[in-house]
């Protein structure tokens, strides 16, 4: 029979022979704190177009703790509502609660830099596995994490009262930090916003850091690492690609309906000098929400199966409707916002600048504004004006 010791310490060899774990307390944590015990009821495994529930009680020890230590992002709630143990059989739904994966959970802790004596708010308790490697780390009173579904949060902190930490779980919408306890040395996100909230800002010491993953599309996602300063700004790089679910309020509702009828009115036509299919990268995608940051990028397939691409920015009442003949590619645009103009104007300047990665560039966040540029590019510059 497997052991779940032993299970721990081989996650722990895995992360550290990857890079991701470095540092001995944080080993220390990995090696102690039972993923499985994180995830009752149960979990969805990914079947492609179907989501197959996984509880624990049906399965055999082993299996389970193959699941629970797996490298996967083990999801345990759908379309906010929907637990493993209240169906019986694969269902179709979107993710809304999960076991992050092990190496984004510790890469992230690891990039926190933090010191036993840091206080910590942590905005997306989910399952409370990551926070209870942070209690483990820095001790139950210096960690809090707010959730902002209330049966989410109840499971997490039973889950930990059960691994014997009494930390402060907060049912609440994480946007608005959590002032009651603050300030705080470190603020870390385990859901992805269009905007780093001031709030987070407003709650951290200066020199302290939020770290965050910022952007709305499912991918072309980065995390931000912001050192929060004395004059009330903060500024930092993004220091890689980071995917995680949306914050609640903040999740896109996807544009739907008859998408031909919503760019009938086109008011200009012409070639484009890039592809749209580059928006299926990471980067480009970053590129393309920094330069239209309400924008959604649509795939669709119309009436003969030929396939469309769309840019929608519902706010802004503006589209992009993209056509190729094989060779090369046709936009029409419409509404007041010349939604590719903007987009295409930042890839040819990052092309131009030698297509650099997603960690040359910057974000420096006030009360008022959010601005991000890329110092090698003095061209590639967005200001996102928040009042
Ligand atoms: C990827 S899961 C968190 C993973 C978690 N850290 C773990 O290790 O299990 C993201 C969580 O963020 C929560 N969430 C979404 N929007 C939120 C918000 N506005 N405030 C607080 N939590 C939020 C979701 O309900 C979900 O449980």
């Amino acid at each position: 029979m497997t052991d779940p010791a032993s299970e721990r310490r081989r996650m722990a060899t895995l992360l550290v022979s990857e890079g991701v774990l470095k540092s001995p307390w944080l080993r220390a944590a990995v090696e102690a704190v039972s993923r499985e015990g994180f995830l009752h009821p149960g979990v969805f495994l990914d079947e492609g177009r179907t989501w197959r529930p996984v509880i624990a009680a049906d399965t055999t020890p082993d299996e389970w703790l193959k699941i629970a230590y797996s490298v996967d992002t083990l999801t345990t709630q759908l379309d906010g509502r929907l637990t493993a143990d209240q169906v019986g059989e694969p269902v179709v739904g979107v993710p809304t609660s999960s076991s992050t994966d092990p190496a984004t959970v510790v890469g992230m802790i690891e990039t926190l830099d933090l010191a036993t004596s840091h206080r910590v708010l942590e905005i997306g308790t989910g399952t409370g596995y990551s926070t209870a490697l942070l209690c483990h780390c820095l001790g139950e009173d210096n960690v809090t994490t707010v959730e902002v579904d209330a049966q989410v949060a109840a499971r997490a902190d039973a889950a930990l009262e059960a691994a014997g930490i009494s930390t402060w779980t907060v049912t609440g919408d994480g946007l608005l930090g959590h002032p009651y306890r603050a300030p705080y040395d470190r603020v870390v996100a385990t859901c992805a916003v269009r905007r780093i909230p001031y709030a987070w800002i407003r709650q951290t010491r200066p020199g302290g850091v939020v770290l965050g993953t910022v952007g709305s599309w499912p991918w072309g996602t980065g995390l931000a690492k912001l050192a929060v300063g004395d004059d009330g700004t903060a500024e930092g790089p993004i220091v890689g690609r980071s995917s995680f679910m949306q914050a609640r309020d903040q999740a896109v509702t996807p544009v739907a309906g008859d998408l031909s009828a919503r760019t009938t009115y086109a008011d200009s036509e012409r070639r484009t000098q890039v592809s749209p299919l580059v928006l299926e990268e990471w980067m480009p995608a970053f590129l393309a929400q920094l330069a239209v940051p309400g924008a959604q990028f649509v795939r669709a397939t119309d009436g003969d199966g030929l396939s469309m691409l769309y840019l929608f920015d519902p706010e802004k009442e503006s589209f992009a409707a993209f056509l190729t003949d094989g060779a090369s590619w046709t936009v029409r645009q419409g509404g007041p916002v010349a939604l590719w103009d903007d987009v295409e104007r930042s890839l040819v300047a990052w092309q131009d600048a030698g297509a650099p990665e997603i960690d040359s560039v910057r974000l420096r966040v006030t009360p008022v504004s959010h601005r991000y540029w890329i110092d090698q590019a003095p061209s590639l510059r967005w200001e996102h004006r928040i009042v």
